[in-house]
């Protein structure tokens, strides 16, 4: 049943509808993280944050309320800790920030940092509310410095979400777990085509923004040589914690895409991504967990030795492949090559040149590690090229 991963029907891991207001007692949040972009570029941020009154959060209700504080509070938290850029971030989240936040993450089962649960999942709402999901029709609750860059980024992701929800209720019919109801027609749909990304990426992501003022607030404090022991979070431990950044691999479609087809990953991509799964809210995770745990879908589908399921079997395997290798040459568009720009230029935007241009905000070794699974997803298909 999809009601038990927390799934639905119509957008698969997408939270429908989120809350986009709080109630009136956290008001202070909800001002400071939807005015976030000018608070950072004037430095203000850290101030009003510092001067925040430690909140509780037991005045929260509900699974989306819960959502909603938990964005907002990872936009400040980011906010904070890179208000200053790369070279000066905050070692020490105050206690008004990090005790609410350390509390509200508890409950949902979400590590206190901002996740793509938070900035992709939940972070969107329809202009016209009569309207489609399209993206003209979509606006973000929060963004970050990067304009229409930032926005951009975020509802693109959104919008691979929601293609790939169709491929996510078909699961259920081959889950073996859930019974195989329909042998004869077992089709996934892996609607997320490289030819709609690129459309959508290049219309609304600028690499340079995306780049140089972006990308550093998906950055986390493990695997930084930033931030190299953590960052304290004040009344809530006494020594500092180590976090990831922001990273696809926190997209739970994509990982159940992998189980559901039981492609396996070397050791090391492997652990990256099961790490990745504790950024991921626990019925999500659930569900990925669940779906490798059964007998892997390719050896029925080899056992079945019916050349019409092996080739819709291969087919979702290379709609993997292709958007694999679509996303390295993302990576060489907008960190690679924008990387290689700025140092040319003498590292302009308070010299962002810097170690993170061949790791990924989540803490991958990016063109290794993208190489390494698109490689291994190739591997998995039954006619091999
Ligand atoms: N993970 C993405 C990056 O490294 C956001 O830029």
């Amino acid at each position: 049943d999809l009601d038990c991963f927390n799934l639905s029907e119509r957008s698969g891991f997408v939270l429908e509808q989120p809350e986009i207001d709080l109630p009136e007692y956290y008001r202070v949040w909800m001002d400071l993280a939807s005015n976030i972009t000018p608070l950072i570029q004037s430095h203000q941020l850290r101030v009003l944050v510092d001067q925040m009154p430690v909140l509780s959060p037991y005045n929260l209700k509900g699974h989306r309320e819960l959502r909603l504080a938990h964005l907002a509070l990872g936009f400040l938290t980011m906010g904070y800790v890179w208000q200053e850029g790369q070279h000066l971030p905050a070692k020490t989240l105050p206690k008004s920030l990090a005790l609410p936040y350390s509390l509200v993450s508890q409950r949902l089962g979400l590590p206190p940092i901002l996740t793509y649960a938070d900035s992709v999942l939940a972070n969107w709402r329809l202009k016209d509310p009569t309207g489609a999901m399209e993206i003209g029709n979509l606006e973000t609750l929060f963004s970050f410095p990067g304009g229409e860059s930032c926005q951009g980024f975020f509802l693109v992701s959104l919008l691979v979400e929601k293609a790939a929800s169709a491929g996510i209720k078909a699961s259920r019919y081959v889950c073996p777990y859930l019974c195989i109801t329909h042998t004869s027609n077992v089709c996934l749909s892996c609607h997320v085509h490289p030819v709609f990304l690129h459309v959508l990426f290049s219309g609304h992501v600028d690499p340079t923004s995306f780049h140089g003022i972006l990308r550093i607030f998906f950055s986390g404090w493990r695997d930084n040589p930033m931030l190299p022991d953590g960052l304290l979070y004040e009344g809530v431990g006494v020594k500092p914690i180590m976090l990831s950044g922001g990273s696809a691999a926190q997209s739970p479609s994509i990982q159940c895409f992998d189980a559901l087809l039981g492609i396996c990953h070397e050791d090391h991509a492997a652990s990256f991504l099961r790490r990745m799964r504790e950024y991921m809210l626990p019925s999500h995770r659930q569900l990925i967990e669940t779906l490798s745990s059964g007998s892997p879908l390719r050896d029925f589908v080899l056992s079945c030795s019916r050349p019409s399921l092996c080739i819709n079997y291969d087919s979702c395997v290379s709609a993997l492949v292709n958007l694999r290798s679509y996303h390295l040459s993302v990576v060489a568009r907008y960190i690679t090559i924008p990387g290689h720009r700025a140092r040319a230029m003498g590292c302009p935007f308070n010299g962002v040149c810097s170690a993170l241009d061949d790791t990924g905000t989540g803490g991958s070794n990016t063109l290794p590690f993208l190489k390494s699974i698109r490689d291994s997803t190739r591997r998995a298909l039954i006619a091999q090229p």
